[in-house]
């Protein structure tokens, strides 16, 4: 069996390589549904939600709401502190989640300013403080999405604390916070980072294709791949790389991207009722960018208010 075939273990999951990573508005119950029509196996994470909103039900319990064959579903969350992660995970758990990630690599303003995301990786004790509380409190997969560090590099002794704390898998987006998403990622660092550990490291960052998923395994030897914009509006992504790495062909018709938009459409309106046709269309821009008329039709829909409006359009506009 090939690399690429074999499965990674993280904990008691066994999954495939290419996984669908965390990305905050996009990844979603209504888009995760769209990703299972093409790739049923393969670990999906959720969005970042602070504990202390699970906690207190305020925007992170919407977020648990999802149907079983979302799973395997990694829920991820970010901390600042050990207050809410008990009554945090007594709800995660409570939704039949495989996975709790925890996020130490969010670079975001307002997330650092409080002391969660990626400024923990520059506070080791506080780090090591909620790293043994989540171990306690998770009975299942525990994973944690750290970078390459927070203003300097220090990811490997944060590596080796994560391992030492007991978790069970560590994905890397090797960027700086101060890099936030853009910039070369260092697969060079991510390398030494994954041979610093015995616990199964993903790698986050600019897989887009078989081939840039190839690159960054002869540089890294990483256990997995977290696919993140790369699967925006590409929910068959995940399946893509999987038959391309396989030497079978894949390739994506205009029919199957309109087929996709609409039910993406849908699994929004009846996820999110009314909000769903507003937060559709950071959506709608990805699925018909590249092609001729998009800027059009994007201006065309902005506005619009009604589902059937809105669906006349895009089929419309793949049809021309
Ligand atoms: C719009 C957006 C939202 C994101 N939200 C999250 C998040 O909620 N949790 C997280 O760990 N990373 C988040 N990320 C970071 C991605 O998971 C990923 O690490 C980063 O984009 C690099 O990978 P890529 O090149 O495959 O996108 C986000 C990135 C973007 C662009």
């Amino acid at each position: 069996m090939s690399y690429w075939e074999e499965k990674v273990k993280i904990g008691t999951l066994e999954v495939p390589r290419f996984m669908g990573g965390p990305l905050d508005g996009i990844t979603d119950s209504p888009f995760r549904k769209l990703v299972r029509n093409y790739s049923k196996d393969e670990l999906l994470y959720g969005e970042m939600r602070h504990v202390g909103c699970v906690a207190n039900d305020k925007g992170g319990v919407k977020a648990l709401e999802f149907e079983q064959f979302e799973r395997p579903l990694n829920y991820q969350v970010s901390a600042n502190k050990v207050e809410y992660i008990e009554k945090a995970c007594e709800k995660i758990l409570a939704a039949q989640v495989d996975c709790i990630d925890l996020n130490i690599g969010c670079p975001a303003k307002n997330v650092v300013k409080s002391g969660s995301g990626s400024s923990l990786m520059a506070d080791l004790p506080r780090l090591k403080e909620i790293l043994t509380t989540f171990r306690r409190l998770i009975p299942i997969n525990f994973t944690v999405k750290i970078r390459a560090g927070y203003k300097s590099k220090n990811a490997i002794e944060v590596a080796q604390l994560i391992q030492d704390c007991g978790a069970d898998g560590i994905a890397i987006h090797p960027r700086l916070q101060t890099q936030l998403f853009s910039g070369v990622p260092d697969y060079e660092y991510a390398a030494l980072v994954k041979k610093s550990v015995e616990i199964p490291v993903l790698l986050s960052g600019g897989i887009v294709n078989f081939a840039t998923a190839k690159r960054a395994y002869e540089i890294t030897g990483v256990d997995g791949y977290l696919i993140g914009r790369g699967l925006w509006s590409k929910p068959w992504k995940l399946h893509e790389l999987r038959e391309h790495a396989a030497g079978r062909p894949f390739k994506i018709t205009d029919e199957q991207i309109l087929a996709c938009a609409l039910e993406h459409l849908d699994n929004m309106m009846e996820y999110y009722g009314e909000l769903g046709l507003y937060a559709f269309r950071k959506h709608l821009a990805f699925y018909i960018k590249g092609k001729s008329a998009a800027s059009e039709l994007r201006g065309a829909l902005v506005r619009e208010q009604s589902l059937e409006k809105v669906k006349d359009g895009i089929r419309s506009f793949f049809e021309l």
